[in-house]
């Protein structure tokens, strides 16, 4: 069904995205172009994190989840994984009194369990202080991968038929949603990637069947609330067919 046309067929106001997800890329680039080492451009992009939260709460927008590193990005230079693991810890620092004010949940997707301890604990800190946050959701996808996820879950169900307590029959594609890191969380409805490239990079491999796709040549750190606010108008105008005529 198109929920954007009334019963009797007149366009109704297009609605916002429930959940919107994007992968924030290019703050290399964007530090590469100025002559600065790559640590300059996460911390740049670090801020456009701050500024693009700040905009979707205030949108509206019920679910943000933002890929802030992925199960392949332990593969990079120590140094940098070192670097974007102090930045990640800073955030949730200095964010966590702001996602209190605002209302703001903090949620997890990924291996969390492979963060430098400092991070785990104030993290633990940070989604226990807001689990009670209603106005929005921010995901930080850390360590994830679409993947692992899927191994993960996976695993969990065939450990549940081996112990009898699930038939084979059983496993149902809601079965399979509710053992992903995104169990209780709706697919995202839009997801934006900044900097151009054209691949999904491991990311919600399951969650984005029928997402819309916009990719903008902005690099993150560049990245604004108006350009947010002209995909979120752009979404608005595009039809989601789900498959049906
Ligand atoms: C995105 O920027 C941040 C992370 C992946 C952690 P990149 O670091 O991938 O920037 P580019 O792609 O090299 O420009
Ligand atoms: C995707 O960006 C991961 C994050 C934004 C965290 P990458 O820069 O790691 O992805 P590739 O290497 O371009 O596929
Ligand atoms: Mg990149």
């Amino acid at each position: 069904m198109n929920s954007n046309s009334s019963i009797d067929g007149t366009a109704a106001a297009a609605s916002l995205p429930t959940h919107v997800a994007i992968i924030m890329d290019g703050n290399g680039r964007w530090a590469k172009k100025r002559l600065l080492n790559r640590i300059s451009g996460h911390e740049k992009g670090s801020s456009t994190v701050r500024s693009i939260v700040r905009a979707c709460r205030e949108i509206g927008i019920s679910y943000l989840t933002l890929y802030a590193f992925s199960t392949e990005n332990w593969q990079r230079p120590k140094q940098e994984v070192n670097a974007l693991m102090r930045l990640l810890e800073k955030f949730l620092q200095s964010e966590q009194k702001e996602m209190l004010v605002n209302n703001i949940r903090l949620r997890v997707l990924g291996q969390v369990e492979r963060l430098p301890s400092g991070v785990r604990q104030t993290l633990q800190q940070a989604l226990e202080a807001t689990k009670n946050n209603t106005a929005m959701n921010l995901i930080l996808a850390l360590s994830y991968g679409g993947r692992s996820e899927i191994v993960h879950m996976a695993r969990t169900l065939a450990e549940k038929v081996k112990q009898g307590l699930l038939e084979p029959d059983s496993i149902t594609e809601e079965l399979v949603a509710g053992h992903l890191y995104t169990a209780d969380i709706p697919d995202p409805d839009l997801l934006i990637r900044t900097s151009g490239e054209m691949r999904i990079s491991n990311f919600l491999l399951w969650q984005i069947a029928y997402t819309e796709i916009f990719v903008t040549p902005t690099l993150w750190p560049d990245f604004t609330r108006e350009e947010l606010e002209q995909i979120l108008g752009e979404y608005q105008t595009r039809e989601r067919r789900f498959g049906t005529v």
